[in-house]
């Protein structure tokens, strides 16, 4: 079946122009104003935006996390994310020690095939950091294109010690990949949380002050100045504070390969929120944690000067009584938030509309920079000829309140509730399927496609 969608602004890479976008066989055939067939399906884009369907870099679907587990399902998790905007989500294959990442992958695959309902792909989270475990890191980039890996210097479960670390740095950058951080130093994590709970500090609110910006910053840091040395890209994930953030422009100038991921909660929110009773500061607990207005300010500053390549969303939902866990003890509240079906809207509404950004920047960092750096380009990421029909049709000047009940995220809250956004995603397709009507899904069997990636280049 062929799709022409016709009379909106086109959002690629050659600029925004008003222009007819023509889909067959489920790729882009022909973009331009002239652009007509009398043999399609036609969708009228009249006064809307037509984005290429947004690419998320960091979710996570089914996460096991302190003894639960985030509560959207590669299923539940990817009708949101169609919902909001987003055909392509890169979620984390997380090693479980005593695993080989061939058993990662393989147990990941299994979880998300024939369940998600927009394409994926997978970062393969390294925990075990011994060498026969870093063995499959190249059959895990030919035989699955996996491209990135994530690694932790903090977390027990998670953590790689220095040597380690390098290691991949080295066996990822030899192999043309790119090791992505979760940027927090565990030792001054540790010593922070064990001092405040032996002072009887156990509310929501030390959970900030224990993640602090030292642990953060320090880590960037380090991760910078051992990724240069072992020459491996680095992709700094959820960066949340100015000092961090200041870090990674440093290495930009020097002309290292390193990219900064933001969410929305660091853009949008800050730590007061910290300060309201348990059942209001458990929703925001995540890591790293909300920081403050100044931060805040400088990550939209770097989002203005190009300097923030992605904004991502670090979805990792827990229901409200997942939260409860850590009624007596911050450090038992499943870390983590919704957000992935308001990312767009919120960028759009925040950014775009109240003129911080413009709509290049938004497409760049909600698609066409993800694309890119790991390795879905040409294929995702803009509205090409020879490109994969994903793709947004965005009422710019809806205006519509973000509320709880009404979203598609398995979770009975929304960070943003009662928020009045400017900009929400009507129809969505999906390698030429239509999957989205006028903000309400339309899906039958998940069509979602695991991607194998390329290389980085
Ligand atoms: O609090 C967070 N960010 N939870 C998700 C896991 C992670 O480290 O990104
Ligand atoms: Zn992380
Ligand atoms: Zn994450």
């Amino acid at each position: 079946m062929n799709l022409l969608i016709r009379n909106g602004t086109v959002v690629s890479s050659r600029g925004e122009r008003f222009e007819n976008v023509l889909v067959k066989d489920g790729v882009i055939w022909s973009v331009g104003l002239n652009v007509s067939c009398d043999d399609a399906k036609v969708i009228d884009a009249t006064g809307c935006l037509v984005l290429p369907g947004g690419i998320d870099p960091h979710t996570h679907m089914e996460l096991p996390q302190m003894g639960t587990v985030s509560s959207d399902t590669f299923t539940t998790g990817s009708i949101a994310a169609l919902c909001g905007g987003t055909t392509t989500i890169i979620d984390f294959a997380n090693q479980i020690r005593g695993e080989s990442l061939r058993e990662t992958i393989v147990r990941s695959l299994g979880q998300a095939k024939n369940k998600t309902h927009c394409d994926y792909a997978f970062h393969v989270a390294i925990t075990d950091g011994s060498e026969s475990s870093l063995r499959d890191i190249e059959w895990l980039m030919t035989e699955h294109g996996v491209t990135s890996f994530k690694t932790f210097l903090a977390y027990e479960a998670l953590m790689l010690t220095e040597q380690q670390f390098r290691a991949v740095l080295r066996l990822v950058g030899k192999a043309h990949g790119i090791v992505t951080l979760h940027a927090e130093v565990g030792a001054i994590i540790k010593k922070n949380i064990a001092e405040a709970l032996a002072s009887g500090n156990c509310s929501p609110r030390f959970h900030r002050a224990t993640h602090s910006v030292e642990a953060e910053a320090q880590a960037t840091m380090l991760g910078l100045q051992w990724a240069a040395e072992e020459g491996c890209p680095l992709y700094v994930v959820h960066v949340s504070n100015a000092q961090a953030m200041q870090h990674i422009l440093d290495a930009k100038m020097k002309g290292q390969k390193v990219f900064a991921e933001t969410c929305p909660q660091y853009l949008l929110l800050d730590e007061s929120l910290y300060e309201q009773d348990f059942d209001e500061a458990k929703k925001f607990v995540m890591s790293p944690p909300l920081r403050s207005a100044a931060d805040r300010a400088m990550l939209w500053s770097a989002l203005a000067n190009d300097s923030v390549d992605t904004v991502g969303t670090d979805h990792c939902p827990f229901l409200l009584s997942q939260k409860d866990a850590g009624r007596n003890n911050f450090c038992k509240i499943p870390n983590g938030a919704p957000g992935i079906e308001e990312r767009m809207s919120l960028l759009y509404s925040e950014g775009v509309a109240k003129g911080g950004m413009t709509l290049a920047q938004f497409r760049n960092v909600t698609s066409t920079r993800a694309a890119e750096i790991f390795g879905l380009a040409p294929k995702k990421g803009d509205v090409a000829v020879g490109g994969d029909a994903d793709l947004v049709v965005f009422d710019p000047n809806c205006r519509w309140r973000i509320l709880a009940k009404k979203q598609h995220m398995n979770v009975d809250y929304s960070c943003y509730e009662g928020y009045e956004v400017c900009g929400k995603t009507r129809d969505v397709v999906l390698r030429g399927n239509v999957v989205v009507r006028d903000g309400n899904p339309v899906l039958n069997k998940p069509l979602g496609q695991y991607l194998k990636r390329r290389i980085f280049s």
